[in-house]
C-alpha cells in the first residue's frame, strides 16, 4: 500500500508530497482508499465534511474506528497520514487472518485536509464534524489561488452545503484510535518499536500583515525607509527568543512578500507564527509577547501590524480509561506527549480517542525525509490489531 501510494502528488524536483485537500492529488488518494475498501468487501463513504469512512460490518452504533489523513504538508514525507490509514486496512486483514468477527462495527477513516497546508486550517475534516469550526466561517476560506473550500468542493464533486457538524455520525462511535509516524525522537533509544500518546501540546497558526511602503532600494535613505521586512525578521528573531525563555516552540515557516522584488522595499510582508505550548497559559503569554514585540518594532518601523488568529487548537489528554485498556492490551508501552497536532485531539473532546506511535528513527517529519523502519511498521499494525481487537470484541 506504501508502494501504491508513492507515486501520488510526489513533486519530482524535492521528493516531498503535495497532497492538498480536494486537490488532482487529494482525489487519487482518495480513489485509492475506495479501491482498498472495496477489495476488502467494506462499504465506503464520503461525509459531509469530506472525511471518508470504510465500514466492516453495518455503521451502526458502539463503532470503533481508527485511521487517520492523507493529505500533506508542501513538501511532506510519505508516512505522516497515510501510514495510520494503511495500517488500519492492515489491522483489518490481521484480524481477519486471526478469525476475529467484531462484536462492533469497525471503520476506518481518512479525514481531509488534516494539515491544513490548502486553506490555513488544521484538521479541517475533523473539525467541521465536531462542530469546532462554523461551516460558513470554514467554507469562505481561501487557498493561495483565491479559490474557496466552498469551490474545491464543488470542483471536486462534493456539495459543500452539507459541511458541518455530524452529532449523529459522531454519536455511533464508541472510541477512536490513530496509529501515527513519531515526529520526534521519543521513542529512540526506548527500546520499543510503538509508544501510546498521553496528550497534544496546545498550538496554533497566526497570521502575521506588515505593512510598510514601497521604495526604490537604491535611492531611498534608510531613515526615510518604512520596510516590513525589517520588522518581520524582527519578529521572527523576538518568537524565537520567547519561545526559548518560555519552554515552548514558535516558527515563522512561511512568507508571502510583496512585489517581492530584488530592487524594491517591499508593501508588505505576510507571514505566518506557528506557536505550540506544553499549557494553555504558556502559549496565551508566549503569542501575546510575540505579538507585542511585533508592534513595538513596527512602531519604530513605520509598519503597521495586524495579527489574525487563523486556527487554534486547544491541548489534549487522552482518555484515562482508555489508555489503561490499550496498555493492559498490549502490554506496558512508553507513553509520551507531542507538540504535533491530529485529528484524534478533536475527536478527544467528544469521545474516548487514543493514539499509538511508531518509532522514527531520525524524528525528522514533515520533510521529504520523513522515515520509519518497515519491521517497526508492522509492530504497529499489530498493536492496531491487538487494540482494535479488545475494543471491538
Ligand atoms: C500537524 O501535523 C501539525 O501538528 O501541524
Ligand atoms: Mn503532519
Ligand atoms: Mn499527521
Amino acid at each position: 500500500m506504501l508502494d501504491e501510494l508513492r507515486p501520488i502528488g510526489r513533486d519530482p524536483g524535492t521528493g516531498g508530497y503535495r497532497r492538498f485537500g480536494w486537490t488532482a492529488a487529494d482525489l487519487a488518494c482518495r480513489e485509492w482508499f475506495a479501491g482498498q475498501a472495496a477489495a476488502r468487501g467494506m462499504t465506503c463513504e464520503a461525509d459531509g465534511n469530506g472525511n471518508l469512512w470504510a465500514w466492516w460490518g453495518d455503521p451502526g452504533e458502539g463503532a470503533v474506528a481508527t485511521g487517520s489523513h492523507l493529505d500533506s504538508v508542501p513538501d511532506g514525507g510519505g508516512y505522516d497520514g497515510p501510514l495510520g490509514v494503511i495500517s488500519a486496512f492492515c489491522a483489518v486483514d490481521e484480524l481477519r487472518a486471526r478469525g476475529v468477527r467484531p462484536a462492533r462495527p469497525l471503520a476506518v477513516v481518512a479525514f481531509a485536509e488534516e494539515e491544513g497546508a490548502r486553506f490555513g486550517v488544521a484538521c479541517l475534516g475533523s473539525r467541521l464534524l465536531t462542530g469546532a469550526l462554523d461551516p460558513a466561517w470554514a467554507l469562505a476560506r481561501t487557498d493561495a489561488a483565491g479559490i474557496s473550500l466552498a469551490a474545491a468542493m464543488r470542483s471536486a464533486g462534493a456539495d459543500p452545503a452539507a459541511a458541518g457538524p455530524d452529532p449523529e455520525r459522531l454519536a455511533r462511535l464508541a472510541a477512536f484510535v490513530e496509529l501515527h509516524l513519531e515526529q520526534g525522537r521519543g521513542l529512540v533509544g526506548s527500546g520499543a518499536p510503538v509508544g501510546l500518546a498521553t496528550g497534544i501540546w496546545p498550538h496554533g497558526r497566526w497570521r502575521y500583515r506588515f505593512a510598510g511602503e514601497a521604495n526604490h532600494a537604491g535611492t531611498t535613505r534608510l531613515a526615510d525607509r518604512r520596510d516590513p521586512m525589517l520588522t518581520f525578521a524582527n519578529t521572527v528573531l523576538a518568537a524565537r527568543k520567547k519561545a526559548r525563555q518560555s519552554g515552548a516552540l514558535a516558527t515563522f515557516g512561511r512568507v508571502v512578500v510583496a512585489p517581492n522584488a530584488t530592487n524594491a522595499l517591499p508593501s508588505a510582508v505576510d507571514g505566518w507564527l506557528d506557536a505550540r505550548a506544553p499549557d494553555g497559559a504558556t502559549l496565551d503569554g508566549l503569542v501575546a509577547a510575540i505579538e507585542r514585540a511585533a508592534a513595538e518594532r513596527g512602531q519604530r518601523d513605520g509598519v503597521q501590524v495586524a495579527v489574525t488568529a487563523e486556527s487554534v487548537t486547544p491541548g489534549v489528554t487522552f482518555d484515562a480509561g482508555l489508555r489503561q485498556r490499550l496498555q493492559a492490551a498490549l502490554g506496558g508501552l512508553p507513553e509520551l506527549a507531542t507538540g504535533a497536532g491530529h485529528d484524534a485531539g478533536v475527536l478527544a473532546g467528544h469521545l474516548p480517542a487514543a493514539m499509538l506511535f511508531v518509532r522514527n528513527p531520525t524524528g525528522v517529519s514533515h520533510s521529504p525525509a520523513e522515515h520509519a523502519d518497515d519491521a517497526d511498521c508492522l509492530a504497529g499494525v499489530l498493536a492496531l490489531a491487538d487494540s482494535l481487537a479488545a475494543l471491538a470484541g
